[in-house]
């Protein structure tokens, strides 16, 4: 089987491209189907997503069996001020992936996100609540869905939220810095949702590759939702740091996007399919800081 992973130096693509290299993960072993597999990882310098005939000409000369779009542009002020780009990114990008599978035959799974919601529930969004984003991020995720559902027969939609991992940065990284650097911090209170590791939906990912589901899933470490404030606690303590982590309000760290009050996610289909295997979010942390903190003692 071939396989292709792109915006692969990415934090979530970095991590996927990882377990499918070992063929294992530390949640398990990856499904038999995986074995000898080959995987182009590429990212924008090899593949641009938003060129039409660079995707045509790299699927007629690999075509690739099972395709995971890691590819975005995730910086969500920068989305807001420059949307025409995070357009083509985040939505022509997969329209092409996704219109190239289908002429290919391949199986796509493509990445989004808990902020195609408007954010003001109360309770964690379901694949059946209808979207309705509030960020030039979230349209533009929210039209790359809609391309890819309409334009490939085999593929899922994969939605993650304040995804962290080994790669890249992300806000684990960011607290851990502001409080060695600050020996405090402050931190929004008011904003709930699902901490999510990327081992977790590395996995879960190759799992749902592996299978012949279609349509949107959820998927986020459980556990109940928290804020950024209860998040960052918990990173500090695992870290072993005594500084005092103070909330504040959203109105007091304005930023050019508004980001949703409530964006939990149920994952309500992989329960009705083929298994939840994510991690409560709790779990996912403290074995994430645990080989973290480890990894930062040998540079
Ligand atoms: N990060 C989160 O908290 C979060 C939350 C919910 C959902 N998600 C979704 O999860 C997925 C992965 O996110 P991530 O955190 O891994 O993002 P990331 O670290 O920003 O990785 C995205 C990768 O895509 C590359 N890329 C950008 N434009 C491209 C293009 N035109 N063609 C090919 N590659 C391109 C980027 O390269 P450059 O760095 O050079 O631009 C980067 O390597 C995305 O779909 C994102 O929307 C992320």
């Amino acid at each position: 089987m071939t396989i292709l992973i792109t915006g692969a130096n990415g934090q979530f693509g970095s991590e996927l491209n990882n377990i499918l290299q070992r063929g294992s993960s530390e949640l398990g072993k990856l499904p038999p189907v995986y074995a000898g597999c080959e995987v182009l990882a590429v990212d924008v310098d090899e593949l641009d997503i938003t060129s039409v005939d660079a995707v045509d000409s790299f699927f007629s000369r690999h075509k690739p069996d099972l395709v995971f779009n890691c590819a975005a542009m995730t910086n969500v002020d920068g989305c807001e001020s420059d949307e025409e780009t995070a357009y083509r990114i985040n939505a022509l990008g997969p329209r092409n992936l996704a219109i190239a599978s289908q002429r290919h035959g391949s199986r796509l799974l493509h990445v989004s996100t808990d902020y195609v919601f408007r954010g003001d529930g109360e309770r964690p969004y379901t694949e059946h609540d209808t979207p309705s984003p509030n960020t030039a991020y979230g349209r533009t995720k929210l039209a790359g869905e809609k391309a890819v559902l309409d334009s490939c027969g085999n593929s899922c939609i994969c939605r993650t939220a304040w995804l962290y991992g080994y790669v890249g940065n992300n806000f684990v990284k960011t607290m851990l810095r502001l409080a060695r650097e600050n020996g405090r911090l402050k931190v929004v209170g008011d904003q709930v949702g699902n901490p999510t590791s990327a081992v977790d939906l590395a996995y879960q990912l190759a799992l749902l590759g592996a299978s012949t589901e279609t349509g949107i899933f959820h998927c986020t470490c459980g556990g109940e939702p928290v804020s950024w404030h209860a998040f960052a606690e918990r990173i500090v303590e695992r870290a072993g740091l005594s500084v005092p982590v103070e909330s504040c309000t959203t109105d007091e760290f304005p930023r050019p996007a508004r980001r949703p009050a409530y964006s939990a996610l149920e994952n309500r289909h992989l329960h009705d399919t083929i298994g939840n295997s994510m991690r409560d979010w709790r779990e996912a942390l403290d074995s994430f800081m645990e080989h973290y903190l480890e990894q930062e003692k040998t540079i």
